[in-house]
């Protein structure tokens, strides 16, 4: 499978490069990380993302500004998109077909070729502005799937939980996982 992954400034910016991280190795990587993504990730995490990412083979990396990269363009086959987490920024311009840079490029791609995309949008309380873009994507058939923590599958640790929220978001984009405990 060929997966663009764009990791934009939203807080949990994290949980966007774990979610690289325990891809299955076979999962092709395309990676895009926004200007504030970078930053957030500094702030929260004191991580350097591009670094961490050095490691996974089958991933390329991209900065937002590429716009000449090949996942700009149609003709380029990848099979699915998920943006983990995205700002309120990056989803006002995708409900509004905005493609400033190679994030809500690639975006403006996907939907124009009626490829699968997931959206993690991660804000807290949603404005009225906020929840009019998640329906409207939703409307047109975009997964909006934020980071929301259930507590069905036990998790004990912060790190449970955020497996738990990655297997969910493996789980829309039909790629086999062990992450959380299933509801039997
Ligand atoms: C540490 C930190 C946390 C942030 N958390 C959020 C957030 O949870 N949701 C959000 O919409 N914006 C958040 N922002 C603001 C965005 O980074 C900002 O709106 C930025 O313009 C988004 O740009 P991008 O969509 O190109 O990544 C945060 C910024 C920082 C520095």
């Amino acid at each position: 499978m060929k997966l663009v992954v764009a990791i934009t400034g939203a807080s949990g910016a994290k949980l966007g490069l774990k979610f690289i991280q325990y891809l299955p190795k076979e999962v092709e990587a395309f990676v895009v990380i926004s200007k504030s993504a970078i930053k957030a990730l500094k702030l929260e995490e004191n991580i350097d993302i591009k670094k961490e990412l050095k490691q996974r083979e089958n991933t390329h990396i991209f900065k937002e500004t590429q716009i000449e990269a090949p996942i700009a363009s149609g003709s380029f086959k990848t099979d699915k998109m998920i943006i983990i987490p995205c700002s309120q920024n990056t989803l006002a311009k995708c409900a509004v077909g905005i493609s400033d840079n190679l994030i809500t490029r690639a975006f403006t791609v996907m939907h124009k070729e009626k490829r699968e995309v997931v959206i993690a949008c991660r804000e807290m309380p949603l404005s009225t502005i906020a929840l009019e873009n998640m329906l409207k994507l939703s409307k047109v058939g975009v997964i909006i799937a934020p980071p929301v923590i259930g507590y069905y599958s036990k998790q004990q640790t912060l790190e449970q939980m955020e497996n738990f929220l990655i297997g969910k978001w493996y789980d829309l984009l039909k790629i086999d996982h062990d992450l959380y405990e299933r509801w039997k």
